[in-house]
């Protein structure tokens, strides 16, 4: 399997930038063979057309940070996975913490958004994560087993998905997962979703906090088939290291 490596760019970089970043990052990987990896990106919705001009002949992939459940209606603010289409988009993320938590998106809305995202013919990078409170009470893979289990409820299994385990706790803050919990984490998961039956193996990527100097160590671990990475991925040359663990 592919590890795969992909950025999650939140709220940052302008069209100009976005633009700025894959020409800095053409150059800096040109002559690299990035064979055994899938790199991709998610912008904001407002730069996925400037990264789908940048993204032609390119080795690399992009995909939406969001998309709606429905395809269209009165809907205020919302993006559509037929729009993403057409863009030429081949992945979204769904369930990211900060969609949960600041956005209040439920399991509900997240197993719909899955369901259209696949239909639409994208691969969904679906996270999932326990807070700090409920890992510190025990129930991590209580929460983890909802998670997936709602989550996917109303996937098609023979279609493609993809999972991101992104402790909360880990996010941003610099605090990154040890590696028993990665691995003990990436184990229980694989576990959850073998017995699924998904046509296709669903890779398991790790994210919180990745870094440099933390990603060739995170990489070994057993059932971790890449990295969603947030702030260390909007620097083409710490993304690049992170891509070369
Ligand atoms: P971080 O973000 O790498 O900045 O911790 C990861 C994420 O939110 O996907």
């Amino acid at each position: 399997m592919k590890k795969i490596f992909a950025a999650n760019w939140k709220l940052h970089k302008t069209p100009t930038e976005t633009r700025n970043f894959f020409s800095e990052w053409k150059d800096l990987t040109s002559g690299f063979d990035f064979l055994n990896s899938e790199i991709v990106f998610f912008p904001t919705t407002i730069c996925l057309e400037s990264t789908a001009e940048c993204a032609k002949g390119a080795n690399w992939q992009w995909g939406a940070q969001n998309a709606y459940s429905e395809l269209k209606g009165a809907f205020t603010g919302e993006t559509s996975v037929a729009t993403l289409q057409t863009l030429g988009a081949k992945w979204c993320l769904v369930g990211h913490s900060e969609r949960r938590s600041l956005f209040a998106e439920d399991d509900q809305l997240i197993a719909k958004k899955i369901a259209q995202i696949q239909l639409a013919g994208l691969t969904p990078l679906f996270c999932i994560g326990e807070s700090l409170s409920e890992r510190q009470s025990g129930r991590t893979f209580e929460v983890l087993q909802s998670q997936i289990d709602k989550g996917l409820s109303l996937a098609n299994k023979t279609l493609p998905v993809v999972i991101a385990y992104e402790p909360v706790w880990a996010i941003g803050t610099g605090v990154v997962a040890e590696p028993a919990q990665v691995q003990e984490a990436h184990a229980k998961i694989f576990a959850m979703i073998e017995k699924l039956g998904f046509k296709n193996p669903i890779p398991i990527l790790y994210g919180g906090s990745v870094k440099a100097d933390n990603a060739s160590g995170l990489i070994q671990i057993s059932h971790v088939d890449g990295f969603l990475v947030g702030g260390a991925s909007l620097e083409p040359n710490s993304f690049f290291a992170i891509a070369k663990a």
